[in-house]
């Protein structure tokens, strides 16, 4: 390998979400982080140049895409997902979780309802709730670890309560799943029929592995294309969370227009100089980088798998399709949330995230940050198997 994952980065005293919050976040001294979705692997050289010739330019006034930006963004999307974009439909935004929140208000109003499937990253139930939609929930089926959709369950939900939009994770964070054109598909169609928008998170997309393929759910039929955005950001793939730069895909022009005025009403303009740097170094010269960290990061679930199987046989897991995120099945442990939740910290010595806060379905589970080196890794499984033993 060109690219060194196995090193150890001291991420301490940076203001580290991951590394340097434990006693602010109610955890014991010394915990090992392998919580938060960012990784533990330095980026591309590529970046960190790029970000470093703009820094000696010294001078940071306000900054805006031109032309360029928009052929890296066209050239990415193209050569990996095979998605050809338009650089009118691309808006910019700080972070995804921003963009939910502002495609929220842009098209429903408050007390109209949003559904979205769990368990699913905890944010999407926020950013309804914290702007007065009503949250409905269809839970995804726990096939033995492998995660479907209740399709009749989330039109029944759709209709019931009058759905005006749907959070779609594409790929799914905690379950690992990369939707399938066929279930895209069927999830596009229901929505159509009723009338309901598709906000498609896709910030996940670029972690895919084996036969797997993303997506890009306005690719899947050209109808799609009107009733949908397309949240996408480099931030995951290349480990610039700390840059807030995302860039939001809206074909149809109407959305597109109340988006930009959300945005404006809240006093958004200008994306950051030192994130637009970045994305543009990511999307033009990373792709190598992206390769190799794929591969490595396979190797983590590959070990994580074995390593189960040998040491952990009552704890389920499912190498996930998608996503540097493991999903561990617990239950068998007979904890309750409370219980798993200080066993893991007090006992483990691991700072995880605690399955429920992604939705009932989460009770019993815990997932694991595996975008680390795999020694970081083996020690983390070392504990909790340690701590595990120690409960007979
Ligand atoms: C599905 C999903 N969306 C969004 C985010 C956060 O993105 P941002 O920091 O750009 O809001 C994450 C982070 O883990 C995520 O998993």
């Amino acid at each position: 390998m060109k690219y060194d994952f196995d090193k150890i980065h001291n991420r301490l005293n940076t203001n580290s979400l991951k590394y340097d919050f434990a006693t602010e976040r109610g955890m014991p001294k010394g915990v090992m982080p392998l919580w938060v979705a960012d990784m533990d692997f330095k980026v591309p050289e590529s970046i960190e140049n790029a970000l470093k010739k703009r820094c000696e330019h010294g001078i940071f006034g306000y900054t805006d895409p031109k032309e360029d930006y928009y052929e890296t963004l066209y050239n990415w999307f193209l050569s990996r997902h095979g998605w050809s974009t338009n650089p009118h439909n691309f808006t910019f935004t700080c972070t995804i979780v921003f963009a939910i929140c502002t495609l929220l208000r842009a098209v429903t109003n408050v007390g109209d309802a949003v559904i979205i499937t769990q368990p699913v990253y905890y944010p999407f139930s926020e950013s309804v709730t914290s702007n007065k939609r009503k949250l409905i929930i269809s839970e995804l089926v726990n096939n033995n670890g492998y995660y479907t959709v209740d399709f009749a369950d989330f039109e029944k939900k759709i209709t019931e309560n009058n759905v005006k939009a749907f959070i779609l994770c594409n790929p799914h964070n905690p379950v690992g799943r990369v939707w399938t054109k066929e279930e895209l598909a069927r999830l596009g169609d229901i929505c159509i029929k009723h009338g309901v928008f598709v906000i498609s998170d896709e910030i996940h997309s670029d972690f895919v592995y084996g036969k797997n393929k993303h997506t890009v759910f306005e690719t899947v039929k050209k109808e799609f294309a009107d009733i949908c955005a397309v949240c996408t950001a480099p931030s995951k793939t290349f480990n610039i969370a700390g840059l807030h730069i995302s860039n939001i895909y809206i074909h149809n022009a109407e959305i597109r227009r109340k988006f930009a005025d959300e945005l404006f009403a809240q006093g958004y303009s200008q994306p950051n100089v030192m994130g637009l740097t970045a994305c543009q170094a990511a999307y033009a010269y990373g792709a190598e980088w992206l390769d190799e960290l794929l591969v490595y990061l396979q190797g983590n679930m590959k070990f994580l798998d074995g390593y189960i199987k040998s040491n952990l046989p009552q704890i389920g897991f499912t190498s996930p399709e998608g996503t540097y995120l493991a999903w561990l099945d617990m239950r068998s442990l007979g904890l309750s949330d409370k219980e798993l939740k200080s066993f893991m910290a007090n006992k483990a010595g691991l700072w995880l995230d605690d399955g429920f806060i992604f939705g009932k379905g989460g009770s019993g589970f815990q997932r694991i940050n595996a975008a680390c080196p795999r020694s970081v890794l083996a020690a983390a499984m070392d504990k909790l198997s340690n701590a595990i033993a120690a409960l007979k």
